[in-house]
């Protein structure tokens, strides 16, 4: 057994969006057992995950050392993702930082942490590109591979770095990406031009963190960066209609109008970063912080191994249209309409719990 096998893992982001599909696919047949932190224990999401078998929680916030300390003790293996739009970008890199040193301190023998790109670096350091959530999580990406290699026999560590999930295209998420309806015609306007959106499926994150934790020896190192596809918005936009039946179209819209009048106007000039200090130099605002994201991609300078993600997972999504057609499915099971209806405003609901507890008062 390698010495970085683990059992029982600690993780931070567990009722968000991408963690709960990583706990699912975790405890799904018993091999692994969960402690995730939240700072509420009473909310739906955690309710839910502690009906489980193997799940368990620890309340308390990440930005504290000795809840941190508490959630790795008596775990071997890590799942951190930090979440940026709480903190901001500069007191996110402090706690993920910390969380690594502490989690090699309380004896953890193999860590992943939530990752993204680092796309400042990517792009050659060229500020049109800078995005804090992105920069904030990339960074630090490096920074721990860089640890490992020292530390690496006591403590595997490995990057799971994602993308913008594709569930956003059809649910209220701040609404970076959601369409609206116009004349019948589901439409996205976004800054997109004619560059295309590394998507990430959600279901799949569950999958490829569960094969990091079940291939230490190969993942010890390793940056795991995954997505369904580049996704251009026109082919967006065509496979919704191919699957639904319903009009689509992609409106490629400038960064001035999409702030000036798009969805997100209202917060532009706010911080990207709902506990970040408005009146720190370093805090980005959403305008900004979102005009470097969309630059990513329009201007095409993330990329990915397809090939690789074929191997670690035959079965992945493939297209936006494969996704489409699942999630139309699934929607219908679960009793929240086709995509068509969960397109209309009255029905979107949130993918992410931020936004969720926003829109509740919770935050
Ligand atoms: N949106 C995207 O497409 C995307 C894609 C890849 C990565 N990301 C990154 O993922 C992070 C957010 O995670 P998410 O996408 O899953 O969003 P989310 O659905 O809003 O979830 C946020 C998670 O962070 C937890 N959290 C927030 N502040 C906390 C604190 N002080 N202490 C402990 N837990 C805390 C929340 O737990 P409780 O509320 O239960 O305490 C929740 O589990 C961000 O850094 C973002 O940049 C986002």
């Amino acid at each position: 057994m390698s010495s970085h096998t683990t059992s029982k893992i600690f993780v931070i982001g567990g009722t968000g969006a991408q963690g709960i599909p990583i706990i699912r696919a975790l405890v799904a047949d018993k091999k692994y057992s969960i402690r995730f932190l939240s700072r509420d224990s009473s909310s739906r999401r955690a309710m839910d995950l502690l009906a489980l078998d193997n799940v368990s929680i620890l309340e308390g916030s990440f930005a504290d050392e000795a809840i941190l300390r508490e959630g790795f003790r008596g775990c071997d293996g890590a799942f951190i993702n930090i979440d940026g739009f709480n903190t901001g970008e500069k007191a996110e890199t402090y706690w993920a930082i910390r969380s690594y040193e502490i989690a090699i301190e309380e004896g953890i023998k193999f860590f992943v942490y939530g990752n993204l790109d680092y796309g400042l670096k990517k792009s050659g350091y060229d500020s049109r590109f800078r995005a804090g959530h992105y920069d904030g999580k990339g960074r630090v990406g490096e920074w721990i591979l860089f640890q490992n290699q020292v530390n690496s026999d006591r403590m595997g560590a490995a990057l799971f770095t994602s993308g913008p999930y594709i569930e956003m295209v059809i649910s209220s998420t701040g609404a970076l990406m959601t369409p609206t309806v116009e004349d019948g015609v589901v439409t996205w306007r976004v800054p997109l031009g004619e560059g295309a959106v590394p998507h990430v499926s959600l279901e799949d994150c569950g999958f490829y963190v569960r094969w990091l934790f079940d291939h230490p020896e190969r993942a010890n190192g390793m940056d795991l960066e995954v997505a369904i596809d580049h996704i251009a918005y026109a082919d967006l936009a065509a496979a919704f209609e191919k699957v639904t039946g319903h009009p689509a179209q992609y409106i490629d819209t400038d960064l001035d109008t999409y702030w000036r009048y798009g969805p997100r106007s209202a917060i532009a000039d706010t911080p990207a970063g709902y506990n970040a200090d408005p009146n720190d130099k370093s805090t980005m605002s959403f305008r900004d912080n979102f005009t470097g994201f969309w630059n990513l991609w329009k201007y095409g300078i993330v990329k990915r191994d397809y090939s690789l993600l074929d191997e670690i997972h035959p079965n992945r999504i493939r297209s936006a249209e494969q996704w489409f057609r699942r999630e139309d499915q699934r929607g219908r099971e679960l009793g929240q309409g086709g995509l068509w209806e969960r397109a209309q405003s009255e029905n979107w609901n949130s993918i992410l719990k931020s936004v969720e507890d926003m829109r509740t008062g919770k935050l």
